[in-house]
């Protein structure tokens, strides 16, 4: 049995997101997100569910803080809900809820874990939404206004920022593919979302870096690793374009290398983009997202493989990517494949170079549940987490600066538009008595923190 032993330092964290997590959607002055909102909006939730009460995490932060303590968690990634924050998006601060995010980490800070602190995961107020929410440029800079509130406040604590988390999800899958808050399904505006998305990153970070001297400050992006089901021309190109509309676009901007040329050729032949071409780019908005960063957040989960539907199946190569028989899927219907993490972290070290990377979310939805005996014995999560902990220290091997893993996530919790069917925590959540059991799983993971090193098993 080998054993895979970390650096010293190694961040070993968990992750969550306050629209997931809080609940208390109606106190303290918060006022109304988007994803309030959408959950509201019968057929949005698959289950009809709501983040109103979630993990009451609002309520509960101090248990949940010695919970992790008590897994010899270093690190805890969490995100702050803008509408806490600043109820109509800008203007009027609402005190109460700056002093929740500043309790929580004094909390933290208190049990020796340290704030990973992510300011966009999804809730924009709706406030904002109804003015057009970030198809509307003005929104950049009201995210700007945002980053500096919470920075002047926390700042001095708070030594790690992460302006967004996964602009592809609010760009594409909200505006374009339609399954999460807004909620449009309009191909123009999910593409000015996604620029201003970026220019608001760039505009917060020299924020950030101001009140927070010393910091280090990034952003996070979701991966989709693209294989071609086979090496026939088709799938090749189909693999590309793919990666060009998940992965490329945003890493390219963020690296100071434009939005990706064959991208911007291929959405105005689709009608996407006008004949003019990406528009809403103006004049130094590219130098501003390009503003250098201290280190890239990795949101790894799956792989996708492409098939082109330009040619018929007949036609083409025959396919050699292939799923089945010997994979696994979680319950989110997700491919089980460590290796395209190592394969992943590999690419990004050697073709954009960021200083230092974090995993900042990987994790798996198994729906297994206490046992007779109270015990959740999850170990197809443990194995999931396991093996992509050794493919991230094999990236390691071959040169990879990986600092840190976060786990998503600490805490079962709504899992968005498929509501609370999906259990992503290593800590199961009783939804009706709010009694935490930390799952196999996670006294798995507790051996790992203090050995700092994983048995490949
Ligand atoms: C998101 C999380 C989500 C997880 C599992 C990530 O893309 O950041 O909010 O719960 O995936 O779907
Ligand atoms: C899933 C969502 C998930 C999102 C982010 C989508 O593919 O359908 O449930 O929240 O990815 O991971």
């Amino acid at each position: 049995m080998s054993k895979y032993v970390f650096p010293e330092n190694f961040v070993w964290g968990t992750a969550t997101s306050s629209y997931q997590i809080e609940g208390a959607a109606n106190e303290d002055g918060r006022g109304e997100s988007i994803w309030d909102r959408f959950s509201k909006t019968p057929g949005k939730v698959n289950d009809g569910s709501n983040g109103d009460v979630a993990c009451d995490h609002y309520h509960r932060y101090r248990d949940d803080v010695a919970l992790m303590k008590d897994l010899g968690v270093r690190a805890y990634r969490f995100s702050v809900a803008w509408p806490r924050v600043l109820p109509k998006g800008r203007g009027a601060t609402n005190a109460a809820g700056l002093d929740f995010y500043e309790r929580l980490v004094d909390t933290l800070l208190a049990a020796g874990i340290e704030p990973y602190l992510t300011l966009y995961h999804w809730d924009l107020p709706q406030a904002l939404q109804d003015e057009g929410g970030w198809a509307n440029r003005a929104t950049a800079e009201a995210f700007a206004a945002y980053a500096d509130v919470v920075s002047k406040r926390l700042g001095d604590r708070v030594k790690k920022w992460i302006t967004h988390n996964e602009p592809w999800c609010a760009a594409l899958l909200s505006n374009q593919i339609g399954i999460h808050a807004p909620g449009l399904r309009d191909y123009r505006a999910a593409l000015s979302v996604s620029h201003h998305l970026l220019l608001s990153h760039g505009l917060a970070v020299p924020v950030l870096r101001q009140n927070s001297p010393g910091a280090e400050v990034g952003i996070t992006l979701n991966f989709a690793p693209t294989f071609p089901a086979s090496r026939s021309a088709a799938d090749l190109d189909a693999a590309r374009h793919h990666d060009g509309y998940f992965n490329r676009w945003f890493l390219d901007p963020l690296f100071g290398r434009h939005y990706p040329a064959d991208m911007i050729a291929d959405y105005i032949e689709a009608g996407h983009l006008p004949p003019e071409g990406f528009t809403d780019v103006r004049p130094g908005d590219l130098k501003i997202i390009a503003a250098p960063c201290d280190f890239l957040g990795v949101n790894y989960y799956n792989r996708t493989v492409t098939r082109s539907d330009k040619v018929p199946e007949e036609e083409n190569l025959p396919r050699t990517v292939h799923v089945a028989p010997r994979s696994e899927w979680t319950d989110m219907e997700w491919e089980v494949y460590p290796d395209a993490l190592r394969q992943l972290l590999t690419r990004l070290h050697l073709e954009y170079g960021p200083a230092k990377l974090y995993v900042t979310e990987n994790g798996a939805s198994y729906s297994d549940g206490p046992d007779a005996e109270g015990r959740v014995r999850d170990e197809r999560r443990t194995r999931f987490l396991r093996d992509h902990f050794v493919a991230a220290r094999r990236a390691m091997d071959a040169g990879v600066p990986l600092a840190g893993y976060f786990v998503w996530s600490l805490l079962d919790n709504f899992e968005w538009e498929r509501g609370y069917t999906q259990r992503f925590g290593i800590v199961w959540v009783d939804y009706t008595t709010q009694k935490r059991i930390p799952k196999d799983s996670a006294l798995w993971y507790r051996g790992v923190i203090a050995a700092n090193a994983v048995d490949e098993g």
